[in-house]
């Protein structure tokens, strides 16, 4: 996979995708990453990228050429372009694992108050995550990308993320490890029982009682996902 991140920030990206998980992923050739400071593609002797909002108001605009010209150095054919968004589509599990199997990605990263609107023509998505604003796309897109690229073939064993919260429709049971009794608290029976039957059936009543607390909106699609 190649993603590509438009950005005025690039060396935001630095400590996070040369860092565990993201980085060995490229080590191993499955994901490559590239910063493109759409700065550096400024029509103006200044590189200004943004401008007063045409109508009045505060915060500055995003101008189109800077961001449609880097667009046409990178090969998008084929690609997913996701416009970084409070009021773009929300972001969850669903839509990371979409995305994983896509070829190329690119990330547009706002920043200021907003986006000259002809920007959003260059999108295949508009995409946020979650109702509160950011300064920059950055680290949305940065989320995002850890998101998605854990879920690449290869990446991680896929045993390890098949249980994940969401990726059932439902929170995750809780896990234990040694020791067995830490500070009067005891590891539940049944996890050193051995009795791998018994062990499925407790993580799938103790994910359903979690969900049921904590988020019981997911678990109206998980009763309906599975009586089809
Ligand atoms: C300060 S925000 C602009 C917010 C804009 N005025 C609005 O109300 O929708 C600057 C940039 O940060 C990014 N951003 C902010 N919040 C985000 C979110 N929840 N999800 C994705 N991107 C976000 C977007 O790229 C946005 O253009």
């Amino acid at each position: 996979m190649n993603i590509h991140y438009l950005t005025l920030f690039p060396e935001m990206y630095d400590g996070v995708l040369n860092q565990s998980i993201l980085k060995r992923a490229k080590e191993k050739g499955i994901v490559n990453y590239h910063t493109v400071n759409f700065r550096d593609y400024a029509e103006n002797k200044h590189n200004q990228v943004d401008d007063y909002p045409y109508g009045g108001g505060a915060g500055m605009v995003l101008k189109p050429e800077p961001v449609y010209n880097a667009m046409d150095e990178i090969n998008t054919r084929n690609a997913r372009v996701l416009l970084m968004c409070p009021s773009g589509r929300p972001f969850d599990q669903k839509f990371a694992e979409e995305l994983s199997k896509e070829e190329t990605i690119v990330f547009i990263n706002g920043h200021y108050e907003g986006y000259d609107e002809r920007i959003r023509n260059l999108a295949t998505d508009e995409v946020s995550i979650g109702d509160y604003v950011l300064t920059g796309g950055e680290l949305a897109s940065m989320t995002m990308t850890d998101a998605i690229v854990r879920l690449i073939p290869g990446v991680i064993e896929e045993e390890s993320h098949m249980d994940d919260s969401f990726s059932t429709g439902l929170l995750e049971y809780p896990h234990y490890t040694r020791p067995r009794e830490y500070r009067g608290m005891k590891v539940p029976d049944v996890l050193l029982s051995g009795n791998h039957k018994l062990i499925e059936e407790w993580r799938q009543e103790q994910s359903l009682k979690k969900t049921k607390e904590r988020r019981p909106d997911l678990l109206e699609n998980f009763d309906k996902n599975n009586k089809k």
